[in-house]
């Protein structure tokens, strides 16, 4: 293993290498957390799961309908996939929470390592978790946030940056991947993960360069053989080119980035040519537009439909162009990060090696 990619945040994970899978709702099941934790990255459980309408279940490991995230009980659900996760991996995983107390016991009886959790504050997370040793990973996108979750006793802060798929990639200023990336380790001391717009080896060493001990992922996972969601959603992504993908919900508070699709253009030009909100909320479908979002993330990436669905993707979609097994992802990340250190050590001793050669003129 190349010396350089082992950080400290392999240490305070207890993974073999600096890449977690982000938590991407209705496409990272247990097979595919598994997958990435039997890999040496960490996988992570997010807010919800369910099995994409062209793909049967395996026996014994049968995912919930989507109905019942919104009929049952949220955390015995989640309770179910982690035994399910249990059951396939014996590495280190994590899942994401909400600050609520029987979140916080049911992570403690089920003895999981790491809580890796999105956008808002990290609330009361660290302060509940810590005393059992649980490491606490959260997401932001400027250099307050990694000061205000570090202040909280955050363990490792992650940059969500513009190029991101999904929830919320920038925040509010934009801020992208590789702009902030330096300026936040140059504020905090807690090890900084940068996540968006990451796909290979090439970005895993642009990300340590800027000083990252991590990197987190996302799109590139969401186009794996064990990825839950619908094949209609991992092709558009394999299909997508670096134009394809539109940061939407600025407008009305809710912003993701997604594939233009032709909902998503829709809603897009609505947004930009100063529709009211009500004509939007008409047009998404819900008095909600969080809840229209679900809907409509449902029907894209689990129901497979992508006209009137929405699928998440980031601008690095145009680099991604085959459906891989996670194992085979990680592999070929490791192994390119690998190379380029390697040429870049071998060219730095060639030089040096011609300079000394040169016999400067005397006098
Ligand atoms: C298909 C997809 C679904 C996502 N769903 C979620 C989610 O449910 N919750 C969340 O916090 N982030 C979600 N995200 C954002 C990711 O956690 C991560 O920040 C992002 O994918 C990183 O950028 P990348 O896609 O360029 O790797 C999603 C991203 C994608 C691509």
């Amino acid at each position: 293993m190349p010396r350089f990619l082992h950080t400290r945040l392999c240490d305070l994970l207890g993974i073999e290498y600096p890449i977690i899978q982000a938590p991407m709702a209705w496409v990272a099941g247990p097979e595919l957390i598994a997958a990435v934790s039997n890999a040496g990255g960490l996988g992570v459980l997010p807010a919800q799961v369910a099995q994409a309408k062209d793909r049967p279940s395996k026996p014994g490991h049968e995912l919930p309908a989507p109905e019942e995230w919104f009929e049952g009980d949220e955390i015995e659900l989640k309770r179910r996939l982690i035994r399910q996760i249990k059951s396939l991996t014996n590495k280190p995983f994590g899942v994401l929470v909400r600050e609520d107390r029987r979140w916080m016991e049911m992570v403690v009886e089920e003895g999981i390592p790491v809580v890796v959790n999105s956008g808002g504050a990290p609330g009361r997370v660290p302060e509940f978790l810590k005393p059992y040793g649980i490491k606490v990973v959260h997401m932001g996108s400027t250099v307050a946030h990694a000061k205000k979750c570090q202040e909280a006793g955050v363990d490792a802060f992650v940059l969500s940056g513009y190029e991101g798929g999904g929830h919320d990639p920038g925040g509010n200023d934009k801020i992208t991947t590789f702009a902030g990336l330096p300026q936040i380790v140059e504020a905090v001391d807690i090890p900084v993960i940068a996540c968006g717009g990451i796909a290979d080896g090439r970005g895993i060493v642009a990300a340590f360069m800027l000083g990252a001990e991590g990197v987190r992922v996302g799109t590139r996972f969401a186009t794996t053989v064990e990825a839950s969601n619908h094949i209609n959603h991992k092709m558009a992504i394999v299909q997508a080119g670096d134009t394809d993908t539109v940061r939407r919900g600025e407008v009305f508070g809710d912003i993701l980035r997604s594939l233009k699709n032709p909902f998503v253009k829709k809603l897009n030009e609505l947004e930009t040519s100063g529709a009211p909100l009500d004509e939007i909320k008409a047009y998404m479908g819900h008095e909600s537009v969080r809840v229209a979002a679900m809907q409509r993330r449902l029907l894209g990436q689990v129901y497979g439909d992508a006209v009137n669905g929405e699928m998440h993707s980031g601008q690095i979609a145009g680099l991604i162009k085959e459906i891989l097994p996670a194992s085979e992802v990680i592999r070929r990340m490791v192994a390119e990060a690998e190379a380029i250190i390697n040429g870049l050590a071998r060219a730095w001793i060639e030089d040096r090696a011609f300079s000394r050669s040169i016999t400067l003129p005397q006098g």
